[in-house]
């Protein structure tokens, strides 16, 4: 078999950049490990910034997210008593959508399947070949056959575990990482919002996030230990915990139900440089992740595949191949730039273990600093709208 653009991973990353170029009449071919019910399972955070939006609505699947998503103009901030809410429009002209990842891949699968685009499930074992020569390759074996794809170029939207980044010689490739001290036990539960926007609280007790999806689906966080396990969790421990760190007007109106979903996620800061190698590219999760506190994973994908798309755009259109050569350095700039803003959100709302009263001191004079100067307010919005691609 032979294509153009062969992608290794159906996430999100690989089916937007898929459908992105198949509408520019680029071939491509998208490999995936799991099933799509797989796929589709999975429970990731839902605020889209408006560069993702613009990409989705290009991608021809911003009808239901359009009808569905919630526009939400600004977030609260809390810590301890003090109380901020952050006005993005204010600050910025853009908005953030929140609509459940979910969501965003079940509509990309739709609209990849309307287009007969080339995907191939419950592949195993694949290997990406000659990515540092002119014909490159990639095999797999599906239900104990091997095959084999040629192919101009590869791109490793296959995620954090991926075999895409580690095709990269060690010698080449530069990886930076920060493992934070707790996670996250997040849970589900159909209720409506405890609020119209989103909470991220921090007290005594520790973080939490209040989230949606939608006016009677919640999701909701609280900090726990590394080693926590969803188990050790009643439901009505977790709203107990959530109640003590979040403000008392909102902790009295939160209306609490069985959860439908519980899951403990650790808090990762990586990046992998450079993203790319020959005739392989990384986008996404294959080449950087984040912290969810800035609700920046899918949003850095985005930028990501915006930029490499363009970049083979043009190099099918007119043979240029600027946007493909500055494609490592241009999405790099804006990852690190996110993953500053989502180290920063962490470090000011969770609570580390050995914290001294001193660093409690810091995140207290962080916090009535953002409270008390409208620039500070301003640097926030502009990076949680989203910083220009
Ligand atoms: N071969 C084929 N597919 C693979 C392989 C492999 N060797 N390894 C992983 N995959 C698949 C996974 O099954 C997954 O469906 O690649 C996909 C990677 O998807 P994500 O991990 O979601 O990464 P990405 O598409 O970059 O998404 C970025 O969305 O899912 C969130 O947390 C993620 O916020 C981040 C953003
Ligand atoms: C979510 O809704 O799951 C969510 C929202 C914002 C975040 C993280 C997760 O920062």
């Amino acid at each position: 078999m032979r294509t153009q653009v062969a992608i290794i991973g159906g996430g999100p990353s690989g089916l937007l950049l898929g459908q992105l170029l198949h509408q520019r009449g680029i071939a491509t071919v998208t490999l995936e490990r799991k099933t799509k019910a797989y796929v589709l399972g999975r429970i990731r955070a839902g605020v889209l910034e408006a560069g993702l939006v613009d990409q989705l609505r290009a991608a021809g699947v911003g009808d239901r997210l359009d009808a569905e998503g919630f526009v939400h103009d600004g977030t609260v901030i809390s810590y301890g008593d003090t109380q901020i809410r952050v006005d993005f429009a204010k600050h910025t002209n853009a908005s953030v959508t929140v609509y459940g990842q979910t969501e965003v891949t079940r509509d990309l699968y739709a609209a990849r399947e309307a287009m007969q685009a080339e995907m191939v499930f419950n592949v195993q074992n694949v290997q990406i070949n000659g990515a540092d020569s002119e014909a490159p390759s990639v095999s797999y074996m599906v239900d104990g056959q091997e095959h084999r794809i040629a192919c101009d170029y590869v791109v490793g939207c296959d995620g954090f575990h991926g075999i895409s980044r580690k095709t990269i010689p060690d010698a080449i490739r530069r990886e930076y990482e920060k493992i934070y001290p707790f996670g996250w036990l997040g849970i589900l539960s159909e209720t409506p919002p405890v609020h119209e926007e989103l909470i991220y609280a921090s007290s005594e007790a520790g973080f939490a996030l209040c989230s949606m999806r939608n006016e009677n689906l919640s999701r909701y966080y609280i900090q726990c230990a590394l080693d926590d396990s969803p188990d050790r969790w009643t439901d009505d421990a977790f709203w107990a915990a959530l109640r003590e760190r979040i403000p008392q007007e909102y902790a009295a109106r939160l209306v609490t139900g069985p959860s439908i979903e519980k899951s403990v996620v650790p808090l990762r800061s990586f990046v992998s440089e450079p993203m790319r190698w020959g005739r392989l590219f990384l986008c996404g999760d294959a080449a950087h992740i984040v912290p969810p506190t800035g609700a920046k994973g899918l949003n850095t994908a985005a930028s990501d595949v915006h930029y490499l798309s363009q970049g083979l755009i043009q190099l099918y259109d007119t043979g240029e191949t600027q946007g493909i050569d500055t494609y490592s350095q241009k999405a790099l700039a804006r990852v690190w730039k996110a993953e500053r803003f989502s180290w920063w959100m962490t470090s000011l709302l969770h609570h580390f273990p050995g914290q001294t009263d001193f660093d409690l001191r810091m995140q207290q004079a962080e916090v009535d600093f953002l409270q008390s100067n409208t620039h500070a307010q301003a640097v926030l919005a502009q990076n949680y709208v989203g910083l220009p691609y």
